[in-house]
């Protein structure tokens, strides 16, 4: 499986590797359930793991161990489950594994795990050669029934979202896009031009043909979409590599979510917007002159290759469109990221709402208000810089003063000359409206969002007056 999209994240690997620890985790930021299956096979059994094994061997915990975790991974909601060490000597539940889940082997080494687990209750942890004869038998196992390996809750959310970050990643398109069949590269015309060739020698023989779309916002329009699915010739096992930008990626994104009903994609950003945002979550959508990203379709990318390398030579107005971003998502996770962070946490938003029903909604922290000074200002404003803007006013909405400082440090927005009354409208007709009444995402805490927030006209447009010059 390339990723856990509707699919349980399992996680399997040896007593000790912190599978509950990093399951809850794991749970807690996709905002799914988290099962572990030891203490459902404790309910189930009515006693400790311990007892179970002493009243029924080995053989007859297994049975039981085998039966609650079958149960587990047929369950529909996805959820986070953590296996038990052992669970994987089953060959049924290898089985389930492989039907129903995104499978995670949470490495650990022999020492570490037997310095957390000796002095414990664990049966098959009570004298250190047995427990390293199963340390070494169980590994290939664990190896073989993985989708994925992490060592902690980022690497294990990127690799559930099919997100793959790594410097001169380009170099190894080959291997790093799903598969072995043929692609169809689909770049940004100017990106073509300083980023395409070596793209082109990574994909190596997979390599079909390439297409350009024009650089930035006109690669959206249906006639560019038009020419493409025209000119493509891939079938359902061909996959679309879109490289470039935002634009690039929402418009290739797009095609690849109609072209033959549907082929595979792998977004290849080279923006910062790009890498921390656009490209992740399956969102792709194209323009039309009524408005932006007015057509469009979910289509969750195979994989998702982000090489920070390819942001060397984006220009600096570029960089600050996307610290708006960068910001926004470091403001909801309550802590310092990096690019690889920006992407995980945005992975695991995604995951855990890939429709855009609830906490993806999250996301538009401050992006009411930056919707609207762009139409205020006829759309002269650059959406990062409106977004700048929009998290001062959604933060001092909030009462987060915290949040406030770090927005004026970090992004330092300044108001800008803009039609107030266009900017109302465009607020009060935003997508996110309800009955007319604005709808906020607030952020009290860094941290800690809350969405939907209705507040008073009144507070809200004097917000909205302060950002304006
Ligand atoms: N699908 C989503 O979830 C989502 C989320 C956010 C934004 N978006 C969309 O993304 C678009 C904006 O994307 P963007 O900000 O990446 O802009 P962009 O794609 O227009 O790229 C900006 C400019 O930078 C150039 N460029 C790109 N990479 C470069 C590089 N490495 N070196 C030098 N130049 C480079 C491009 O040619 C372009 O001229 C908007 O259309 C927006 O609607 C989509």
């Amino acid at each position: 499986m390339a990723t856990a999209l509707d699919r349980h994240i399992a996680l399997v690997g040896f007593m000790g590797a912190g599978k509950t620890t990093l399951g809850v985790e794991l749970a807690e930021t996709l905002g799914r359930p988290f099962v572990d299956v030891d203490r459902e096979v404790e309910q189930v059994g009515g006693a400790t793991i311990p007892e179970l094994f002493e009243q029924r061997g080995e053989a007859g915990f297994r049975k039981l161990e085998e039966w609650v975790a079958g149960v587990d991974l047929r369950t529909r909601e996805p959820a986070v489950i953590a296996l038990g060490g052992g669970a994987v000597l089953s060959e049924k539940t290898r089985e389930e594994l492989r039907a129903n889940a995104f499978t995670v082997f949470l490495d650990v080494d022999a020492d570490t795990a037997w310095e957390r687990c000796q002095g414990s209750d664990r049966p098959l942890a009570q004298d250190a050669e047995t427990f390293r004869r199963l340390y070494d038998e169980r590994r290939p196992l664990y190896e073989h029934c993985a989708d994925a390996r992490a060592a902690d809750a980022e690497s294990a959310v990127l690799a559930a979202g099919g997100v793959h970050v790594e410097e001169e990643a380009l170099a190894r398109l080959a291997e790093l896009v799903p598969g072995s069949g043929p692609v169809a590269l689909v770049a940004d015309a100017h990106v073509a031009g300083i980023h395409g060739p070596q793209a082109q020698a990574g994909l190596g023989t997979r390599l079909a043909a390439t297409y350009q779309l024009p650089a930035g916002e006109p690669a959206k329009q249906l006639a560019e979409i038009e020419q493409l699915w025209r000119a493509l010739r891939l079938d359902r096992g061909g996959t679309i590599v879109a490289l470039g930008g935002g634009t690039a990626t929402d418009a290739a994104g797009f095609a690849a979510a109609t072209y033959l009903r549907g082929v595979p994609w792998v977004p290849v950003p080279t923006t910062l917007v790009g890498q921390v945002d656009a490209a992740i979550g399956g969102k792709t959508a194209i323009d039309l002159p009524e408005g932006k990203n007015l057509v469009g379709a979910f289509h969750w990318p195979a994989a998702t290759v982000i090489d920070p390398m390819t942001l060397e030579t984006l220009p600096e107005e570029q960089h600050r469109q996307g610290r708006a971003e960068l910001v926004k998502t470091a403001l909801l996770a309550g802590r310092t990221l990096d690019v690889r962070g920006a992407a995980a946490y945005k992975t695991a938003i995604c995951l855990g709402d890939p429709h855009d029903r609830g906490r993806r909604s999250w996301l538009n922290l401050g992006h009411t208000f930056a919707h609207a000074l762009e139409a205020g200002t006829g759309f002269e404003l650059a959406h990062g810089d409106a977004v700048a803007l929009g998290l001062l006013a959604a933060l001092r909405l909030s009462g987060n003063e915290d949040g406030v400082r770090d927005v004026e440090t970090l992004l330092d927005p300044q108001p800008v000359r803009a039609d107030v009354e266009r900017a109302w409208e465009a607020m009060r007709r935003d997508k996110k409206a309800a009955d007319g009444r604005i709808r906020l995402v607030l952020l009290p805490r860094n941290g800690h969002p809350e969405w939907p927030v209705e507040l008073p006209d009144g507070d809200v447009r004097r917000e909205l007056e302060r950002l304006i010059a």
